[in-house]
C-alpha cells in the first residue's frame, strides 16, 4: 500500500495516527461513557495540528488536502474513536456544500473560523419523515424580499448542539420534489433556530446528535448556497465526497478491532496453547486481514478517482457499503475471538462493534448505497 502513497500523504497519515494515539484513544472509553463530545479538551489541539476541519482549503486558512489523504486521516481518527471522527468529520460534511456551491465571500465567512478558532459545522438534511427519501423533505424556505424564512424540523443532526453554522436543506418549491430543494447557511444564534432532543445512542456516543428546529428562521438571501432548486444535487454531490471518508472510518474501526483480536489470540491460552494456534481462530483472523485490506483499497480507489477529476459516484457508494459491512463483521468477529472478555467493557472491542453499526446507516444506508450502485451499473 505504501508504494501507492506519496511522502506527503504518508506524513499526514502519521500525523493523524499520532494525534489519535495520544489525544483520542486513551480517553475514548470515558467519552463514550459520558456520551458527550469533549470540545474544550480537543478542539484547540486539533486546530493546532490542522486536523479540526481538513476540508478547508488554503485560500480560506486551511490546507489543500487531497481526497486520498482525507481518507488516510479519517482511518486514523476512527482508529482512535469513531465518535470523535464523526464529530470532526461533521465539520467537513457541513463544509463541502460551501466548497461546491459557495461564493468566495461565503467560504471565507463560514470556513475560516473553523480552522482558526475551532468553530463547528453541521449538515442538516434528514427529517423525521425524510431519511433515505431526501426529495420528500418537508422543511420549507420561502422568500420575502432579501430574506428567506425557514420552517421545519431536522433530526439526527451530528454536531447539532455544537455547530456554529448549519447547512440546511429546505424546499423552496415542494411541488417540484428533488428539483424544488435549496440550501441555506444558518448561523448559530439566529432567532428561531434551536435544538431539540439529544439522541441517546448505541454507539459513537462521544458524538453529539440532536434535532434542529427551525421556527420562522430568517436568513439573508446571501446565505443561500447555489441557485434555488439546486439543493438536492448539492446534497448528492456532498455525499459523493463524504462517503469515502465514512468508508475510511470503517477501515479504522475494523483495524482497531483486528489488531486487538490478533494480539489477544496470541496471548490467550486454552487447552494448553494460545488460541491463535487453533485453525478456527486463524481463519477468522485471516478473513479480517483480507477484508480490511480490500476495503482500504476500494476506498482509496474512490479517493484517487476524485483526486484525478474522474467520475466516482459508483466507487464512492461501493466503498461506503463494502467497508462499513466489513467493519460490522470484523468488529463482531473480534468480540467472538475475545470470548466473554470481548463482551465485557473491560476490553474496547464491544465499543467498536457498537460504533461500527452506525457506519452502515448514516450518510445513506447500505441499502441506499446498493441502489446508487445499481443505478450506476444499469445506466
Ligand atoms: N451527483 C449529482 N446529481 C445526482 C447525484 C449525484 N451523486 N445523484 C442523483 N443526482 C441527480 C439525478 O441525476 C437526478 O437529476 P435529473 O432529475 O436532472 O436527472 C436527480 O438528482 C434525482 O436523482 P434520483 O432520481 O436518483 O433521486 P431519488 O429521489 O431516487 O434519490 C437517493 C436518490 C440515492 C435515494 C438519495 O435520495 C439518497 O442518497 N438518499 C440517502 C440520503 C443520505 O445519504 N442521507 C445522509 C444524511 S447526512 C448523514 O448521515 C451524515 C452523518 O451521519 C454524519
Ligand atoms: P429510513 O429511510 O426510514 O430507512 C429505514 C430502512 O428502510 C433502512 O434499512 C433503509 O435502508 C430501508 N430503505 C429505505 N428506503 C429504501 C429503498 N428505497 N430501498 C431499500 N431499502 C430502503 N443526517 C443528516 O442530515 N445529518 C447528519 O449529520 C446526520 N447524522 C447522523 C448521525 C447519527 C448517529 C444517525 C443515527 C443518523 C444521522 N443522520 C444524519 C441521518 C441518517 O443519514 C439517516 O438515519 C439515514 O439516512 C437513514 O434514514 P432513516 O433513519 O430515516 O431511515
Amino acid at each position: 500500500m505504501n508504494l501507492l502513497l506519496t511522502e506527503e500523504q504518508l506524513a499526514l497519515r502519521d500525523l493523524a495516527h499520532d494525534f489519535a494515539a495520544h489525544e483520542i484513544r486513551p480517553y475514548a472509553p470515558d467519552w463514550d461513557e459520558k456520551e458527550s463530545f469533549p470540545r474544550s479538551e480537543l478542539a484547540q489541539k486539533a486546530v493546532e495540528v490542522g486536523l479540526w476541519n481538513i476540508a478547508v482549503p488554503e485560500a480560506h486558512g486551511g490546507t489543500d488536502i487531497d481526497a486520498v489523504s482525507t481518507c488516510l486521516i479519517n482511518e486514523e481518527l476512527a482508529w482512535g474513536c469513531a465518535g470523535i471522527a464523526t464529530s470532526i468529520g461533521g465539520n467537513s460534511l457541513g463544509s463541502y456544500p460551501l466548497l461546491i456551491a459557495g461564493t468566495d465571500e461565503q467560504k471565507e465567512r463560514f470556513l475560516r473560523p473553523q480552522v482558526e478558532a475551532g468553530a463547528m459545522a453541521a449538515f442538516a438534511l434528514t427529517e423525521p419523515n425524510a431519511g433515505s427519501d431526501v426529495a420528500s423533505l418537508a422543511t420549507t424556505a420561502h422568500r420575502e424580499g432579501d430574506e428567506y424564512v425557514l420552517q421545519g424540523r431536522k433530526c439526527f443532526i451530528t454536531n447539532g448542539d455544537l455547530a456554529d453554522v448549519y447547512v440546511v436543506f429546505a424546499a423552496t418549491d415542494r411541488s417540484q420534489g428533488a428539483k424544488g430543494l435549496s440550501t441555506f447557511v444558518v448561523e448559530r444564534g439566529t432567532a428561531g433556530l434551536s435544538t431539540g432532543k439529544k439522541e441517546k445512542k448505541m454507539g459513537i456516543r462521544a458524538s453529539n446528535t440532536t434535532e434542529v428546529i427551525l421556527e420562522e428562521v430568517r436568513v439573508p438571501a446571501a446565505n443561500r448556497l447555489g441557485a434555488e432548486g439546486d439543493g438536492f444535487k448539492l446534497a448528492m454531490k456532498t455525499l459523493d465526497i463524504s462517503r469515502p471518508s465514512v468508508a475510511a472510518m470503517a477501515v479504522g474501526v475494523a483495524r482497531a478491532a483486528y489488531e486487538t483480536a490478533l494480539h489477544y489470540a496470541k496471548e490467550r491460552v486454552q487447552f494448553g496453547k494460545p488460541i491463535a494456534s487453533f485453525q478456527a481462530i486463524q481463519t477468522i483472523l485471516a478473513d479480517m486481514a483480507m477484508a480490511i485490506e480490500t476495503a482500504r483499497l476500494l476506498t482509496l480507489k474512490a479517493a484517487m478517482l476524485k483526486d484525478q477529476g474522474l467520475p466516482y459516484t459508483l466507487e464512492s457508494a461501493m466503498c461506503k457499503a463494502y467497508a462499513t459491512d466489513v467493519a460490522m463483521k470484523v468488529t463482531t468477529d473480534a468480540v467472538q475471538v475475545l470470548g466473554g472478555y470481548g463482551y465485557s467493557r473491560e476490553y474496547p472491542v464491544e465499543k467498536w462493534m457498537r460504533d461500527a453499526k452506525i457506519l452502515q446507516i448514516y450518510e445513506g444506508t447500505n441499502q441506499i448505497q446498493r441502489l446508487v450502485i445499481a443505478n450506476q451499473i444499469l445506466r
